[in-house]
């Protein structure tokens, strides 16, 4: 027998589950198909960003980080430590169990919003008067009925042309996470986000790490001078990036990975290494949606078209989060899932993509919101900016990191600020204030009258924005 529903909802990712928990927040009857599965067997809700992203990481790169600042920092503090070790079983135990307490609050809010969940694969059947019909393959057999479908699938990690991930060794973000000790010699594909918070991890951890990055400049979409700071950063931690390269066979054998490279002045290479992470962007999904069944249109790379609201070419089908165009990101997947259930509900939800924050959790992290200077210059926008680096910060020295700086960048005119870049400590957090400002149009001034807290990181922000007036008072 099907189930009728206002909405359904297929993926349970950072879109799919908070646009779930929004709409029966609006009073809808709704119901979120997810097929995820966890070691058991069992539902594991939260989509790549739970289980094989975002927090997984994060938890790889706080071990990671705290085992570093163990074993090269505490002694400056006067702490010393002997026979410090890394015990890798334990610390994939500990980003397991992160994961489960993610996975599991899901569940949680689900029970507590009375969203109906089922576990497995959502496909489109047929549309009929009643609305979409979704068959759900799974631990349950099903056929729901939904008036409004969303549709937030995510993506899927790239694989280089001649070199299927095995997750042995060839690894995609998911086997990059469960590596069962620490290789000697690590190789990356792709020096993006991912190659540089997986580099990190298992450079901390004593890897030799090389990434090979086709592209002859560093963090391409990061503006230029925060990117020269955090590849001076990494150089000096000993993270080998090679830019300009061309990748061409991969080889595996008993020992390991052989990759053949040519390096930017065409000279021939090989890398060896026992583990190769491939990190070369993602793909958005629609395995087995059955969107060929109800003629969902896809764009050439397999991305559901949508237009500004995420309307689909079809009526009362909606897509969000990593399988439409824009930012791979899980707080962009998110509000757009928020801001199709409002519309849904006939409200004005918005995502504004100008303040979509960006953060690489490296060390130093790196954030920013907005425009970077060489794309006002492109745009022949007249700007002024304003910096201020974290040496000059007491919080920054007290906490014995001073790497970087905050960079404001403002309408030349009208002072409105047009973007903010932070390589240092806490950029993920220092960012916030940059996307409230910016998404209330504030000015470099209005940041610069705030009293900001002392000694606090949030100095160097309100310095930043006093620079762009050439007035910083502690530097
Ligand atoms: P997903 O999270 O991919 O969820 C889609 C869900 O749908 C999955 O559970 C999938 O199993 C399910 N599904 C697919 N098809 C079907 C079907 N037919 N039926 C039923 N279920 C289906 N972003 C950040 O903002 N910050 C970070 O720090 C960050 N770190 C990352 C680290 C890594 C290693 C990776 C790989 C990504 C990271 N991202 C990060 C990106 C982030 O994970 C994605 O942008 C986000 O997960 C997208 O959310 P989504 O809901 O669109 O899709
Ligand atoms: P990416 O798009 O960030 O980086 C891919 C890199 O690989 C690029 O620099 C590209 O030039 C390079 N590349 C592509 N093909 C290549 C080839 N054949 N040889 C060598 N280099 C090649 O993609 P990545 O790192 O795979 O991450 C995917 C997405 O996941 C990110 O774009 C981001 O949206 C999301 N993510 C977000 C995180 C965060 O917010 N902190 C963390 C990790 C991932």
């Amino acid at each position: 027998m099907s189930k009728q529903f206002d909405v359904i909802v297929i993926g349970g990712g950072p879109g799919g589950y908070i646009a779930a928990i929004r709409a029966a927040q609006l009073g809808f009857n709704v119901a979120c198909i997810d097929e995820w599965k966890n070691a058991r067997g069992g539902p594991a809700l939260g989509g790549t960003c739970t289980n094989v992203g975002c927090i997984p990481s994060k938890a790889l790169l706080q071990s990671s980080e705290n085992y570093d600042q163990a074993g090269h920092h505490f002694a400056d503090h006067g702490i010393d430590i002997k026979g410090l070790a890394m015990d890798v079983a334990k610390m994939l135990g500990r980003k397991d169990a992160v994961v489960k307490q993610n996975n599991d609050g899901i569940l949680y809010l689900f029970k507590k919003n009375k969203v109906t969940f089922f576990h497995g694969r959502g496909t489109f059947a047929k549309a009929s008067d009643a609305g979409y019909e979704i068959s759900v393959a799974g631990s349950t057999p099903d056929t729901l009925v939904g008036k409004h479908v969303i549709v937030a699938t995510g993506s899927n990690a790239r694989a280089l042309p001649g070199a299927p991930f095995d997750e042995e060794m060839i690894l995609s973000n998911d086997g990059a996470l469960r590596v069962g000790a620490v290789p000697q010699k690590l190789g990356l594909i792709g020096s993006g986000v991912i190659g540089l918070e997986m580099g990190s991890v298992w450079r901390r951890l004593g890897s030799q790490v090389t990434v090979l990055e086709a592209l002859p400049t560093f963090l391409g979409a990061v503006d230029e001078q925060i990117a020269r700071e955090a590849k001076k950063a990494f150089d000096k931690q000993g993270l080998k990036i090679e830019l300009g390269v061309k990748v061409g066979e991969v080889k595996t054998g008993k020992k390991g990975v052989s990759v053949a490279w040519t390096n930017a002045r065409g000279e021939a290479q090989t890398l060896e290494v026992n583990k190769l992470i491939v990190s070369i962007g993602r793909v958005p999904n629609t395995i087995g949606l059955g969107a060929e069944a109800v003629g969902l249109k896809l764009d050439e790379r397999g991305a559901i078209v949508v237009d500004g609201d995420c309307k689909t070419s079809l009526p009362n089908v909606w897509a969000v989060g990593d399988v439409v165009r824009g930012p791979m990101l899980a707080h962009k997947a998110e509000e757009e899932g928020v801001a199709v259930a409002e519309r849904i509900a006939g409200q004005h939800g918005h995502v504004n993509f100008n303040t979509v924050p960006w953060v690489i959790y490296t060390s130093p992290e790196i954030a920013w919101v907005g425009q970077t200077e060489q794309q006002l210059k492109s745009a022949g926008r007249a700007y002024k900016a304003g910096t201020f680096p974290f040496l000059a910060n007491g919080r920054a020295r007290a906490l014995g990191d001073t790497t970087g700086m905050v960079k404001f960048l403002a309408d030349a005119a009208t002072d409105e600020i047009l973007g903010v870049h932070i390589v240092g400590p806490q950029a993920s957090e220092l960012i916030s204030e940059a996307v409230v400002a910016m998404e209330f149009r504030a000015s470099s001034e209005d940041i610069a009258r705030i009293c900001h807290a002392h000694p606090s990181l949030s100095e160097a922000t309100k310095e930043a924005a006093l620079a762009v007036d050439k007035r910083t008072l502690n530097f």
